[in-house]
């Protein structure tokens, strides 16, 4: 990739004109600013975003490093910032949340009612008994009660962990357990794609599994109106618990490095990690990016499609719109309900300008609308649209250059934003107004985030040579600590090996031998990413094994056109090898054993057996084999290390 092979997409001069960082000269000045004072940079962008109770002293402590602290003497409130500061300011009456139902019913929130929602729910915690410091678990649908939710905890100082609507029971339960929740606020079900879905009954089995005992009160959302049993002295209605709840409520105002919530994500070994961000650099980085990255202004109406179950949810639904007082819309369904066109047409009722998404999203549309006219992006009015976001996994160019077309008019700038759950916000990411874009690159760092491409040993490999991707400075919204293992955050994000004061993201990159442009080649360990959602090989191998039947089992990503990557999974049985039919019960049986060990979006999508897995004479599989049987592709490595290369054969699918 370099300068002449490849276009280059400039954003038009009003859009430039009126950016936020307009044009490259701006976005150099921010880079040199933090260049020159590291500190002083972040600092100044803090104090002109956040509305701070104690104003800090103290930017950032690197006492205990890589235990890194900022702002520690400020005191502040992410609910407070987020609603009564915009109501403070006049726009109480604004529309802060556009809410769309999954059977398309629309309601408003402005922020003074956004707030009372909060304090109710707040003071209905408080009445609870929960305060400060608390571990609050959200187990709840893409509804406005899952924001209020958020920001009730964030307004006492509890602490929330937020479970995706999509997790099992058993993942439920090790996040509760994990965190040691006192709380749990969860719905009746859910609506998906016009069908009713059970919650509530998979909370009860979670409790069922045992470790849950920390849990004292269980909040349950009437959203269905389903079937649900009610575990007295336990659990109760959300609407019988806010009836008599006050509607303001003073905020908590916590220290800077209070931690605002836990969210578990996956690592390439052992459980789920939960991952702890903190209140006062988490809201930096989230405000921060909102401005720069998505250039958002007062007008903007801001969609961005994800759940509030991941962190794209958290910082660019929950907190990064409403720290900045837009309008934004919240949508409870799927993308392709009732027909593929459902996003187009939810962009042109609401007139959104600023459309944040992920890349399998849209090659799924992609394939939609190549099928059926009348769900083409072309088909409705997507005029109020000026910028397109993108988040989650690589976005490779043909869909770039389809989404840009097709939903952009041609006319928007893309946003190809990396990051991570442990960064809080975007890492690296075009400035809209000033970078030139080349399709599927992730361009350049934001401003004052010190990226760089490394080889094994923590030494800079030059532009143009593909290595390792870390950070050499700590940023404001970074990972404070893994909850509860700290030796383990060490070892994840700050191996020795590297030398120990460079972060480590796990994915690959390599940048640009002119532009310096960085792009994404993918994890560097055992983690995938099906259709943006993390998961560890380990734990979906750990759920196999779990399985009666089976003796053990190896899994794998291959790439898959649709979903990015694909769960590939190499099974040993207990008994004979299964072929014809019986393979075929065997592996639907396992695929639904793995969603109901960790959830839908775990399930394999290819399972092979074989009598053996391929392992050295030491018994180690060889993982790169795998890949390349899962791939299909001819195996080229070296087998003669291998103890039993009969065994390849078999596995090839
Ligand atoms: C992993 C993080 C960031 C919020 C959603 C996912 C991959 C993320 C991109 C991108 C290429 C990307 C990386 C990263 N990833 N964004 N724009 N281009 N890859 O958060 O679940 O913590 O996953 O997603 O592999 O490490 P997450």
């Amino acid at each position: 990739m370099s300068n002449e092979s490849v276009q280059l997409y400039y954003p038009s001069p009003e859009f430039v004109k009126n950016a936020a960082v307009s044009g490259m000269d701006a976005y150099k000045a921010l880079c040199a600013e933090a260049e020159k004072d590291y500190e002083g940079y972040w600092a100044r962008h803090a104090r002109e975003l956040i509305t701070w109770q104690t104003p800090f002293t103290k930017v950032l402590d690197e006492s205990e490093a890589p235990f890194y602290k900022w702002f520690t003497d400020g005191k502040l409130n992410v609910s407070y910032n987020c609603l009564d500061r915009n109501v403070e300011a006049g726009n109480g009456d604004k529309t802060a949340i556009i809410f769309e139902a999954d059977d398309g019913q629309v309601t408003k929130v402005s922020y003074k009612e956004l707030l009372s929602k909060v304090c109710k729910m707040a003071n209905a915690l408080k009445s609870m008994g929960v305060k400060k410091g608390d571990r609050v678990v959200i187990y709840l649908p893409m509804t406005v009660e899952g924001i209020v939710a958020m920001q009730a905890c964030a307004r006492i100082g509890a602490t929330h962990s937020v479970v995706f609507g999509g997790f099992s029971a058993q993942s439920l339960r090790d996040r509760i357990n994990d965190a040691g929740a006192v709380c749990l606020i969860t719905s009746d079900g859910q609506f998906r794609g016009g069908k009713s879905i059970p919650l509530k009954p998979i909370a009860d089995e979670a409790f069922s599994l045992g470790g849950c005992e920390s849990v004292k009160n269980v909040i349950v959302f009437k959203r269905t109106g389903g079937e649900v049993s009610m575990t007295a002295g336990r659990d109760q209605w959300l609407h019988e618990v806010l009836a008599s709840q006050p509607e303001t409520c003073e905020p908590e105002w916590v220290e800077a490095e209070h931690p605002l919530f836990l969210l578990y994500t996956s690592g390439s070994t052992g459980k789920p990690k939960g991952v702890q961000h903190s209140t006062g650099g988490y809201l930096l980085q989230a405000i921060m990016t909102m401005k720069y990255s998505f250039d958002i202004k007062p007008a903007d109406v801001f969609w961005c499609t994800a759940d509030i179950g991941w962190v794209t949810g958290h910082t660019y639904i929950t907190y990064g719109p409403l720290a900045c007082g837009a309008t934004e819309v919240v949508f409870e369904g799927v993308p392709t309900y009732p027909d593929a066109g459902r996003f187009w047409k939810m962009i042109q009722d609401h007139k959104a300008s600023i459309f944040y998404t992920a890349p399998t999203a849209i090659r799924s549309l992609i394939k939609a609308a190549d099928t059926n006219e009348a769900v083409h992006p072309k088909k409705y009015d997507l005029s109020s649209l000026r910028l397109l976001g993108s988040v989650g996994e690589p976005i490779n160019p043909a869909a770039w250059e389809w989404y840009h077309q097709n939903v952009g008019g041609g006319r928007c700038p893309i946003v190809d934003t990396f990051w991570q759950t442990e960064t809080g916000g975007h890492m690296i990411t075009p400035m809209p107004g000033a970078t030139p874009l080349v399709p599927g690159s992730c361009t350049l760092p934001f401003p004052g985030i010190q990226a760089a491409v490394v080889d094994e040993t923590g030494s800079d490999v030059p532009w143009g040579q593909g290595g390792i991707l870390v950070v050499k400075k700590p940023w404001p919204s970074m990972i404070r600590t893994i909850y509860g293992d700290p030796e383990r955050f060490k070892k994840s994000y700050y191996p020795e090996d590297l030398g120990g004061t460079l972060y480590l993201a796990g994915d690959g990159a390599i940048r640009d031998a002119k532009t310096g442009y960085f792009t994404i080649t993918g994890r560097i360990d055992d983690v995938l990413n099906v259709s943006g959602h993390r998961m560890g090989t380990m734990e979906i191998e750990s759920a196999l094994v779990a399985h009666e039947k089976v003796a053990e089992a190896a899994v794998v990503g291959r790439p898959d056109d649709l979903t990015g990557e694909a769960i590939c999974a190499f099974v040993v049985l207990k008994g004979a090898r299964p072929t014809g039919d019986e393979a075929k019960k065997v592996i639907k049986e396992l695929q639904d054993w793995v969603g109901k060990e960790i959830g839908p979006i775990a399930k394999p999508k290819d399972i092979r057996f074989g009598e053996n897995l391929p392992k050295t004479r030491s018994g180690k599989i060889m993982r790169r084999l795998l890949r390349s049987l899962a791939k299909g592709e001819e195996v080229t490595q070296d087998t003669s290390t291998l103890e039993n290369p009969a065994i390849l054969e078999q596995l090839k699918g």
